[in-house]
């Protein structure tokens, strides 16, 4: 009975959607009739709020005079029951009281801080990821935000580009399963329910490839390239829902993304099929002038909403100018209306037009921001965002019997370094530092501490005081990295070593000769070559957010065994950017470190990363074995299987992150070394073992060809399973047959 009413509800959901979406498509067609061009202008015009999140723009009684004459279609960096109720109130007064859309850049949290994304990233868990995205939802929506600006879906391979942190690294499998876990995080089960915020699959397209990683540069790349790893993440967040695209400041291959039609309408739009709306980024259609692609801003708007932009973000291109291109012809009535349509649906779907105030509700808001469940749910995914990078003869985890720890480095007690950027709302109060963190996990143990020097680490006058704590300790755990404000947007740096004096305060203190762990906080891969070298454990914390320093303190005492895996290579000199594992062979590989005259190599350093992409230690041990296929070859439409062993033959419980790669050996276009085609999350006790297996089809070993056809081509491919990308434990071979 149970089972017949379920397949009732499920055979009848597809038809109420159809119902519901039939019913706002004609109360869409009923406002649209009675909007002036003006009134349909302004639906497409973006204002902020008194905070800026680019360069600043007009005055703010004007824009509240604005939003009252129906000339403002959603406003961003406004936030809080009470101001999204009093402006809203204003857009309702307007003639035909259309409410507006209120969005925010919710990007790792709003009051409850979790890790910045690129972190998350590393925890390469789609349930902690999307649970992150879901309490970050619930507080926002809480608080009147109908719309986040995440996730961001970038691929990025060039640490320089300080935005990397707000990203899911460097690989499409990867960031693609992410981007789908965000995205289904953030909108819930339904758009419209009020725990849940639209997401904006961001910055359509390939931002992140940005040349140099200097930020807003151009990208020039192939379109196999573009295909092939930049954009599928963005179709993994349109495929989970994703309500809303915003596009770049980029110029691709020489046009800007904001004026791409081959991006926004061929393939967005077109192939794709999106049905939602696309925003500008922060005045990207003006921009469009000094990228010379138009002549002034009444062109950049022509261009931008002919080339599919629906929304023009603090741009004034829109407001400005569209209402003359529409009436000289410029732009077509149809083209307006296309993008106004889109608007509005998303407005109706929210249930706006039911209730403008449905968000913004102050007892929810109350009750939602105070949640305690959301600071366990920081804890616990901070904890599993943490890679251990290094672990020399077990120094860790620590021990808490009577024993002493000097806890030293400029970001040991920072509060403010461990949120990140991008954060809204967070409450710097109750965020738990580094030292407090081990102060409250450290038992028996005597914790001293020493700054050592302030933050940015510029002077060394506090190198002989943090010297003394550590000569009287037993242990010494050094807190360093970047502060909070060096990576992000417009935080390109030619130059990612450790800040100032750091690795020469990490010196110092090694020079005791007492073990020396390091605790390292960064929105990005850096680059610390002594540290790599002589620290006896590098624990890799990223910004870890408001519960950073309990889970760095739980990372360290062994009470969580961390399981986190690099989402990204980290490089041993800036010199070698960008450098991702998927690379190619070449014609000259290196196949022998120490002779590589006329091969592809440096002269003055190894190709290989100091880091690699997937590598990340556990506290425990574990055994690969047995690999199996269930058949060598299969037909373009078979499925093979492939299992192994995996052991757990430590002492500890702990987590591994399998990890599966191939290479098509030859083929028409030449394929990397290795790509990343599946992964899983296994929990063992110590002596457990579990056979593990993945599922190989067609499509997971196709790729676009030189035509742009995706697909696979028959002949022989290498599988690869193991620990990191570096660190392959067992290999097959698979022959795909011709039909
Ligand atoms: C510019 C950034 O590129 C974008 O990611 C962000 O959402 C907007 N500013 C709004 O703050």
């Amino acid at each position: 009975m149970k089972k017949t009413t379920l397949a009732l509800a499920a055979a009848l959901l597809p038809l109420l959607s159809q119902a519901q979406d039939a019913r706002i498509e004609a109360k869409v067609a009923a406002l649209m009739k009675q909007m002036t061009v003006a009134e349909k202008v302004g639906q497409l015009h973006q204002l902020s709020g008194r905070q800026f999140t680019g360069p600043a723009s007009s005055d703010y009684a004007d824009k509240l005079a604005d939003i009252r004459n129906g000339k403002v279609g959603s406003m961003l960096n406004v936030k809080g029951v009470a101001d999204t109720r009093e402006i809203q109130a204003l857009a309702l007064k307007s003639r035909l009281h259309i409410p507006l859309l209120f969005s925010l850049d919710v990007i790792h949290g709003y009051q409850t801080v979790f890790p910045v994304p690129l972190g998350e990233s590393a925890s390469w868990d789609m349930d902690a990821i999307a649970l992150s995205a879901r309490i970050a939802a619930r507080e926002a929506a809480a608080s009147g935000i109908h719309w986040t600006f995440a996730p961001m879906v970038d691929i990025a391979r060039d640490p320089r580009w300080g935005r990397v942190m707000e990203g899911a690294g460097e690989d499409t499998f990867l960031g693609s399963a992410i981007a789908r876990a965000r995205v289904e995080g953030f909108q819930g089960k339904q758009l419209g329910a009020t725990d849940s915020v639209m997401a904006t699959a961001k910055h359509f397209a390939a931002y992140g490839a940005a040349t140099a990683g200097r930020d807003y540069n151009a990208v020039d790349m192939s379109n196999q390239q573009l295909f092939e790893v930049y954009l599928p993440p963005f179709k993994a967040a349109l495929d989970a829902g994703a309500a809303t695209f915003m596009n770049s400041f980029n110029t691709l291959n020489g046009i800007p993304a904001t004026g791409n039609a081959f991006l926004q309408r061929d393939i967005l739009k077109g192939s794709w099929n999106f049905k939602g709306f696309v925003v500008s980024d922060w005045g990207s259609v003006r921009e469009m002038v000094p990228h010379g692609y138009a002549s002034d801003l009444a062109d950049a708007a022509v261009k931008a909403i002919n080339a599919g932009s629906d929304m023009d973000m603090e741009g004034y291109a829109y407001s400005q100018h569209l209402e003359d291109a529409v009436k000289s012809g410029k732009v077509k009535m149809k083209t307006l209306d296309d993008a106004v349509h889109r608007i509005l649906v998303k407005k109706f779907e929210l249930g706006l037009f039911d209730d403008p105030y449905r968000y913004s509700d102050a007892a929810r808001e109350k009750a939602v921001l105070s949640d305690p469940s959301h600071r366990a749910a920081a804890l616990d995914v901070a904890q599993k965002s943490i890679v251990l990078l290094k672990n020399e003869r077990k120094t860790l985890p620590l021990s808490r019997e009577p024993r002493r720890i000097a806890v030293i480095g400029p970001l040991a007690d920072s509060q403010r370094d461990l949120e990140g950027g991008w954060v809204v709302q967070g409450e710097r109060a109750k965020v738990v530092s580094i030292l407090d963190g081990i102060r409250s996990h450290a038992g028996k143990a005597e914790v001293s501490y020493a700054q050592a020097c302030a933050s940015g680490c510029a002077g060394s006058e506090g190198f002989a005081d943090a010297v003394a704590t550590a000569a009287k300790a037993d242990i010494v755990v050094l807190a360093v990295g970047e502060t909070w404000d060096l990576s992000g947007e417009a935080k390109s740096r030619t130059d990612i070593t450790l800040p100032g004096q750091q690795e020469k305060l990490f010196s110092a203190l090694k020079a005791t000769g007492k073990p020396v762990v390091v605790v390292m906080l960064a929105g990005r891969p850096l680059v610390f070559n002594t540290i790599a070298d002589q620290a006896d454990a590098i624990v890799y914390a990223w910004f870890p957010g408001t519960e950073g320093g309990n889970a760095v303190a739980n990372v360290l005492f062994g009470d969580y065994n961390p399981s986190g895996k690099l989402p990204i290579t980290f490089p041993r000199s800036v010199g070698q950017i960008p450098l991702s594992y998927a690379q190619y062979n070449t014609g000259r590989p290196v196949t022998d470190e120490k002779n590589v005259v006329y091969k592809s190599a440096y002269i003055d350093s190894v190709n290989t990363p100091r880091y690699a992409f997937g590598h990340g230690l556990s506290y425990t041990d574990f055994k690969y074995s047995g690999l199996a296929l269930s058949s060598a070859a299969m037909s373009p439409d078979q499925k093979v299987t492939l299992s192994f062993d995996l052991a757990n033959t430590g002492k500890a419980e702990g987590t591994e992150i399998v990890q599966l790669y191939l290479r098509d050996m030859v083929s028409s276009v030449v394929r990397p070394l290795k790509e990343l085609k599946g992964f899983q999350k296994i929990h063992l006790k110590p002596g457990e073992q579990r056979r593990v297996s993945f599922t190989i089809d067609r499509n997971l070993l196709s790729f676009y060809n030189s035509q742009l056809a995706w697909g696979a081509e028959a002949g022989d491919f290498k599988l690869m399973v193991g620990s990191a990308s570096d660190d392959i434990r067992l290999e097959g071979e698979l022959k795909l047959q011709s039909k």
